[in-house]
């Protein structure tokens, strides 16, 4: 038997004390404030967002804080408990390219400049019980608590409606995308930014639509139905995932652009597209190796199962996901082919365990799947999956609890 390892989140309070400490032993003087953002997980609705199409995260309890002050000039200088140093730079040289995890800090600056609202440097410290690494958006996190943080120090007051977090998400995304320099979809800083305590978030990356009609509470009550959500880190890193994720992006483009269609989302027939019937046999004289074939079948099926799995969740029934979550495992890794060794195991283990189901949840190649477990079989489940991480010779996966937390503030 190998003891499974738990990683618990902060209270508020804790992170905030972490950060406070951190930037006056760093920096003179006070903080003007401290901010926190959640990390996410996925309930569904994987490589869809790229796609113009459905994903329901929620918010996790494990957040980042950020002690921040403003300053006079556009120099900008961070700390963090997680780096060595001081990272520097003045605001008017952010750009495409700049390196370093101060990137993903100063970048959301240089994104709300060029939105147009005024923002200046300033001095902050950060500190988090994101894990790194665990395709739980620990990159997202921190960018959406810079946004809240600057939001308020500049008086913007964008953090104070859900129009105004929607403004935000687009800010952190084109951080992200632009000065990060990692083409990501807008999942993870939607989740961050929108997701409610207590509920999930439907997700629709549809362009033009509402802040309303692009992202919908679902209340996902887990407590009252007995349940727990159980996340599985399972350390598993993987390279080559930038060029991977670039990799399945691009495809997904190329049968879109070959089907004559602006995203694969317009394949689904309630929206007068052709069907995915229809789609993969206009691809079949494109695509001896069926690649792109199945791409196109993941993202269209995940799409649905995405609906349909909101749709459980909001009349009470979120005991009887689980067939939805397995067969949305199965199409990532057969069909998208983003699950590894680790992945599978964690959900093989979880379902012969008890759990009522479970899937990778993020990016993939690596990271973390997630398991629905009655609260009763909780123990028992991870032991299992520690059992046989330990039997198969691999790193110790950790465990977290996930109820559906609040977003940044
Ligand atoms: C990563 C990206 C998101 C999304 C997921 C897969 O988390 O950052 O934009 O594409 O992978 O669903």
């Amino acid at each position: 038997m190998t003891e499974p390892q738990w990683l618990e989140a902060w209270s508020v309070e804790e992170g905030a004390r972490r950060v406070d400490e951190l930037f006056t032993s760093s920096f003179d003087g006070s903080p003007e404030g401290v901010w926190s953002a959640p990390g996410r997980v996925n309930l569904i609705g994987e490589h869809t967002d790229y796609n113009a199409g459905l994903c329901l995260p929620t918010a996790l309890p494990h957040r980042t804080f950020i002690a921040l002050r403003p300053r006079e000039d556009d120099r900008v200088r961070l700390v963090s408990a997680q780096a060595e140093g001081v990272w520097e730079a003045n605001l008017s040289d952010i750009a495409p390219g700049t390196r370093g995890w101060g990137a993903y800090v100063a970048g959301v600056a240089w994104a709300l400049a060029e939105a147009g609202h005024k923002v200046g440097g300033f001095d902050a410290a950060v500190d988090s019980c994101v894990p790194f690494g665990a395709g739980l958006s620990s990159s997202a996190a921190l960018e959406a608590a810079v946004a809240v943080a600057l939001d308020a120090v500049a008086g913007l007051g964008l953090a104070g409606s859900d129009t105004g977090r929607t403004e935000l998400v687009a800010v952190t995304r084109r951080a992200e995308n632009e000065i990060a320099g990692a083409p990501t979809g807008g999942l993870d800083q939607s989740a961050s930014l929108r997701c409610r305590e207590g509920h999930a978030l439907l997700l629709d990356f549809r362009p033009g639509l509402s802040a309303l009609e692009s992202g919908v509470p679902v209340p996902f009550d887990l407590d009252t139905a007995g349940l727990t959500l159980l996340v599985v880190d399972t350390k598993a890193e993987h390279s080559h995932v930038d060029g991977e994720y670039g990799a399945r992006r691009a495809a997904c483009e190329r049968a879109a652009k070959l089907l004559g269609l602006d995203s694969l989302r317009e394949i689904a027939p309630a929206l007068g597209g052709m069907g995915i019937d229809r789609a993969l046999a206009e691809l079949e004289p494109h695509d001896a190796d069926g690649v792109l074939r199945r791409r196109v079948r993941h993202v269209v099926s995940e799409i649905d199962r995405t609906a349909r799995f909101a749709n459980l969740v909001r009349e009470g029934r979120a005991a009887d996901v689980g067939p939805f979550m397995l067969a949305s495992h199965a199409s990532m890794r057969d069909d998208y082919e983003i699950s590894c060794r680790e992945l599978d195991l964690v959900v093989d283990t979880a379902m012969a365990a008890g759990a009522l189901g479970a899937r990778m949840t993020g990016g993939g190649f690596g990271g973390s799947a997630i398991a629905l477990v009655n609260q009763a079989d909780v123990d028992t489940v991870a032991q299992a999956v520690a059992d046989a991480f330990a039997d198969a010779g691999l790193t110790a996966p950790v465990f977290l609890l996930a109820p559906p937390s609040a977003p940044a503030a």
